[in-house]
């Protein structure tokens, strides 16, 4: 694929004598599978009902990778988009946020950097679970801080049905697959990432794993979870950060136009939003209709909520995530009024 340089200028902000850019959100793209698993699907491969999974999570139908379709097709056509609307930018690094690479060689990232056609920069992945775009926006947004780097493709990709097991109906009735990407640069407007919080606790590492079953060591592994300790987990650790993220950023949770949460289940959503006093009128949702699809959860719904023109120029936004590890973290970010998003 064709670069070429963006035009804008590199914007700062007085910090203590020192310029610093100000890392922006400047372009997205997203990619999701055509195959949908709906709960009436599920309902022909467990003892479920739609009823209950709607009740208990939200959720109606969720999207599949076709058979051989990979994290990094569906990350390349998410990337290829947020390149294109970009105006084809130099990328500086590649960072991929994924935790269902089908390989554990080469990376992702530079899967997707063969299938783009681009060359000669760093191309990563990280494994932060659920909570990976906020992970490797957290890290985008530092390089470019620090002028380390200008330009970074942050991509989120996961197929999670692959590794589901469909005969455990409080965990496969949850996940989807999907891919959504960013460009991050420093903008030449306003706006941009105002705080961002990660963090992880190990001591917690078997609430959420893939394997085998505790009680049958030898059987096939998939993604296991606590469900109700993940709950409890969740709704605590994501709105303790979204807190964490208004004082930061020196708003109110009243001030927040947008929380743009981790989709990993209606009721941990309304949960949080609760907590912190935010009206579900203000939450963006597109769990309904992927599921969970961690690392991509996030930049999907941010995606989809702008291609609806429902983020203006200047509003705040808080997203929070939290996923297997455990981590959790997120960041607090003025939409900007870049062209291309
Ligand atoms: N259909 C029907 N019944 C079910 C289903 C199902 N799909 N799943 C579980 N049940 C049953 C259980 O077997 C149990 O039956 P029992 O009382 O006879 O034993 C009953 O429903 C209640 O089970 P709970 O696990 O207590 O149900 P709960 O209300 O907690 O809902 C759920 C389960 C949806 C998994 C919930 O715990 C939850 O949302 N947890 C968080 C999961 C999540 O969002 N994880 C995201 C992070 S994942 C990641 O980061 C990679």
């Amino acid at each position: 694929m064709p670069t070429a340089p963006l035009s804008h200028a590199l914007r700062t902000t007085a910090t203590g004598g020192t310029a610093t850019p100000v890392a922006q959100i400047l372009s997205l793209g997203a990619y999701i599978p055509d195959g949908v698993l709906t709960n009436a699907d599920m309902e022909a491969m467990v003892e479920t009902s739609d009823s209950w999974i709607v009740e208990r999570t939200g959720i109606r139908e969720r999207r599949r990778v076709a058979p051989g379709q990979t994290v990094a097709a569906m990350g390349a056509r998410a990337a290829a988009e947020a390149l294109a609307r970009a105006g084809n930018p130099v990328v500086d690094a590649i960072i991929v946020a994924t935790c269902s690479a089908e390989t554990r060689l080469p990376s992702v990232a530079c899967r997707i950097q063969q299938r783009l056609g681009l060359t000669g920069m760093p191309a990563f992945d990280i494994n932060a679970a659920c909570s990976g775009f906020v992970y490797a926006l957290a890290l985008a947004d530092s390089m470019i801080r620090s002028h380390t780097l200008g330009t970074v493709l942050v991509v989120a990709s996961e197929a999670l049905t692959p590794m589901v097991d469909y005969t455990d109906r409080s965990t496969c009735v949850l996940f989807g697959d999907g891919a959504a990407a960013t460009i991050v640069g420093s903008g030449a407007g306003d706006g941009g990432i105002r705080a961002v919080r990660w963090a992880a606790d190990g001591g917690e590492a078997d609430l959420i794993y893939f394997g085998a079953r505790e009680d049958d060591p030898q059987g096939p592994s998939a993604i296991r979870m606590s469900g109700r300790g993940t709950f409890r987990f969740a709704v605590e650790r994501l709105s303790g950060a979204a807190t964490q993220l208004c004082d930061d950023a020196g708003w109110s949770p009243d001030d927040v136009d947008w929380f743009i949460p981790h989709q990993a289940n209606l009721r941990i959503i309304e949960a949080t939003a609760k907590r912190l006093g935010v009206s579900m009128a203000r939450v963006i949702l597109n769990v309904e209709r992927v599921g969970n699809t961690s690392a991509a959860s996030i930049p999907l719904a941010i995606h989809e909520a702008a291609a609806a023109g429902r983020l203006q120029p200047g509003q705040k936004i808080i997203s929070v995530a939290f996923g297997s590890g455990v981590t959790w973290g997120g960041v607090a970010l003025e939409w900007t009024g870049n062209p291309s998003l």
